[in-house]
């Protein structure tokens, strides 16, 4: 029963407290397991994690590496992309999909999304292909996977390799196909804040080629074939066995956890159903939704940044991912892109309000959010 208080209460954007508790002693019991064991880098904790995530997404092969943008870089080397390649990526994203092609010298090349989904639109991104592209990178944005086996046929048509941004995206799935099954390789982050997080920073590669799987190995662990053998050019990114011992305790709660934010998801667009201002983004069919985030689009100059204030107010912490277009940050100016390039993207910075959608939210917080959002956008 809500009584005054409760009704005031924050409804932040996560809640690792709510998470930590439903776990019970399980990762105050690892982590002192694995501090105990003495073993901190890689190990057993981190093979069967990369083994039991791999699993989990349907790909053959995992790598546990130190961050989402460590998994996209050194995928990106083991996928053979080279400095003056050309990238094909979106322009509505986490800077770090861009970033990383751009960190090892190659050339972000943007595609424009759908502003309905905020996915790549795999026109655009044939159309953005060029006699320099290596590789197409699209990214699972929110936890909604692109159309991903039009994507595995463009890649195919241009031949070159397919790299999932699917940092968002755990053990989403469209048309039967999750995330990192069919792409040469898929990048995963495990920042505390994803839908499977660890108490720090983490990521995995998952692939399909052993050669690549044999490249990765090298790359995270300066370019080692054997015990002060170093085979090629590599650097430190090994996931840590305190972050893999985190992360398999949770990981069979992983789909548990998403279905709760897809039953929140449903209850949120039936409130929002009718509204003229505020529409949920599209859903494409044959879509399992992971819900990293739950983005609306509200319509009218400077609504959303009104809602957004007032949600604040109330102690709602809504938020907005991403106020600003890849295309036109500061670091992208040598990129060549202006305002007005990326429509799609445009129109999501200006009208994106991601809300509260995590597991442990209650169904009269969902309601709460929805209330406040409808009545503050009029
Ligand atoms: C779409 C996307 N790509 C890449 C990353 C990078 O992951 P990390 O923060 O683990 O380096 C993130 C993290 O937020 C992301 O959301």
């Amino acid at each position: 029963m809500n009584t005054p208080a409760m009704t005031d209460a924050p409804i932040p954007p996560v809640d690792l407290a709510a998470e930590r508790a439903e776990l019970g002693d399980a990762l105050d019991r690892v982590v002192l397991e694995t501090l105990h064991s003495g073993a901190y880098v890689l190990g057993p904790q981190v093979e069967a994690f990369e083994r039991d995530f791999a699993a989990l997404q349907r790909a053959k092969h995992g790598v546990g590496v130190g961050s989402g943008t460590d998994a996209l870089i050194l995928a990106l080397k083991a996928l053979g992309v080279q400095p003056g390649d050309h990238v094909v990526t979106s322009p509505f994203t986490f800077f770090a999909s861009a970033g990383s092609i751009a960190w090892i010298g190659a050339k972000p090349v943007l595609a424009d999304v759908d502003p309905d989904t905020g996915l790549m639109d795999v026109d655009a991104a044939r159309a953005a292909c060029d006699a320099k592209t290596t590789c197409i990178l699209p990214v699972h944005i929110y936890g909604q996977l692109v159309d991903v086996k039009a994507f595995r046929a463009l890649a195919d048509e241009k031949q070159v390799p397919l790299l999932e941004d699917a940092a968002q995206a755990h053990a989403a799935e469209r048309d039967g196909v999750r995330a990192g099954e069919l792409g040469d390789a898929a990048g995963f982050s495990f920042y505390p804040t994803k839908n499977l997080g660890t108490a720090g920073e983490g990521g995995a590669i998952l692939c399909r080629d052993d050669a690549v799987l044999t490249a990765l190995h090298r790359l995270r662990d300066h370019g080692s074939s054997a015990k002060y053998q170093h085979a090629s050019i590599g650097t430190n990114s090994r996931l840590q066995a305190m972050h893999a011992a985190i992360l398999n305790v949770k990981l069979p709660h992983l789909e548990a956890w998403n279905e709760r934010r897809r039953a929140n998801a449903k209850r949120y667009d039936e409130l929002f159903a009718g509204s003229e201002v505020v529409r949920p983004l599209t859903v494409a069919p044959n879509s399992v939704h992971a819900y990293h985030q739950y983005g609306v689009r509200v319509r009218g100059e400077g609504a959303r940044d009104r809602v957004l204030a007032g949600l604040h107010e109330r102690k709602i912490f809504a938020a907005v991912h991403y106020p600003r277009p890849v295309h036109e940050q500061e670091a992208a100016a040598e990129w060549g892109y202006g305002p007005g390039d990326f429509p799609g993207a445009e129109a999501l910075a200006r009208e994106i309000l991601c809300l509260p959608i995590h597991p442990f939210l209650s169904p009269e917080q969902v309601e709460r959010v929805a209330a406040g959002v409808l009545e503050l956008a009029g």
